[in-house]
């Protein structure tokens, strides 16, 4: 992968500043910042994804919490924040809240310390544990990941502008499918006639971005679509579609299509649950998009696999 530096005024410090912030340094410093979330925090943290960028604008380089980690940073700001900053994080105009996502208080925040002095500064102050801070800004710095361009979130229109979404090159966008998806998929397996699936460009656009259709919420159930991986005591993995899973028992769907009961004691055998999104999280990462070129491109192409 290509590495650059971009420098564009602040930001250019802020980069630097972020730059050491390797996986290491980042858990070390976590380490010290909340010691009562430290512990639980452990798995997924820290590791940067393979491939993902190591120079660039901090919010596409920077390590995602956790899962859990980022779940309850979005409760936590849904419940304390969202009232005056909006749930999209762009503001009530009424209330005077600005938009963190363009924030350079959130932007240039390494471990909640910036958002955490403004908290201080809010009339009256806005008191919480500095763990929920922390958590709350790590779910600001995953939007502000997968940001687009103005700001906007993918995929989301929050300010209601309609805008032709199929702007892209067909071509260019075959070329970066085959670069960034076709490990996963391809247009004549899984996704074949996905431009007639999802017609509506914007539908389309979503659903590949995300990585999955409805946008959350839709997968009720234990499981739903997830992933798991068991490994047995004799190092044998077993992988399928998680159907239960409790301190007892693990219930798996196998590719075949057979279920697999395992009794577990202890939390053995170790079950691996992956967030079915996972993949399209880090593929947006990588994928280095600041200008939602082969965002644009790659829709464009979809929407030709009729
Ligand atoms: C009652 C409304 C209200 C609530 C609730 C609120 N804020 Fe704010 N926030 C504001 C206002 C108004 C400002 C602008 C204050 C200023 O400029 O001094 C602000 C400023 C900020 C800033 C600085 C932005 C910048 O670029 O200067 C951050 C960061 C911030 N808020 C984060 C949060 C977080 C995180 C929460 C939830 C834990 C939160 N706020 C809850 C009203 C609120
Ligand atoms: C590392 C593997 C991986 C890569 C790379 C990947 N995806 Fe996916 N994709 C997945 C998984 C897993 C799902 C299913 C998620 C679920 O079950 O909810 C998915 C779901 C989708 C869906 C929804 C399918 C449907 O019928 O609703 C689309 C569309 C999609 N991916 C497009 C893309 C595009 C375009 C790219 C490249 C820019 C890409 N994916 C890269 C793993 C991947």
């Amino acid at each position: 992968m290509k590495k650059h530096i971009v420098c564009i005024g602040a930001l250019c410090s802020a980069l630097l500043v972020n730059q050491p912030l390797t996986a290491q340094g980042r858990g070390g410093a976590r380490g010290a910042a909340g010691a009562s979330g430290a512990a639980g925090r452990g798995a997924g943290r820290g590791q940067v994804p393979a491939g993902q960028r190591t120079s660039g604008f901090p919010q596409y380089t920077r390590p995602l919490a956790s899962q859990d980690e980022l779940a309850r940073g979005k409760a936590l700001y849904d419940a304390n924040c969202a009232s005056c900053h909006a749930a999209d994080l762009r503001g009530v105009l009424e209330k005077k809240g600005p938009n963190l996502l363009r924030s350079t208080e959130t932007f240039s925040d390494k471990q909640g310390e910036r958002v955490a002095a403004s908290l201080a500064k809010h009339n009256p102050p806005v008191n919480l544990p500095m763990t929920d801070t922390v958590a709350i800004t790590e779910y600001i710095h995953s939007i502000q990941a997968q940001m687009g361009a103005q700001g906007s979130p993918p995929g989301r229109n929050p300010v209601g502008l309609t805008y032709n979404v199929l702007v892209g090159d067909p071509k260019a966008g075959e070329a970066a499918f085959g670069k960034m998806c076709a490990s996963c998929h391809s247009v004549t397996g899984d996704l074949k006639g996905i431009g007639t699936k999802y017609d509506d460009p914007k539908t389309l656009q979503n659903t590949w971005v995300s990585g999955s259709a409805g946008g959350g919420g839709g997968r009720g159930g234990a499981g739903g679509g997830q992933q798991a991986t068991v490994t047995l005591s004799n190092g044998q993995k077993l992988e399928g579609r998680l159907v239960r899973k409790d301190d007892f028992l693990v219930v798996l769907m196998l590719p075949d299509g057979t279920r697999k009961s395992i009794a577990r004691d202890n939390g053995v055998p170790k079950v691996d649950v992956k967030d079915p999104q996972e993949a399209h999280k880090k593929m947006l990462l990588v994928m280095d998009d600041p200008d939602n070129k082969n965002m644009h491109d790659i829709t464009a192409y979809l929407a030709t696999i009729k």
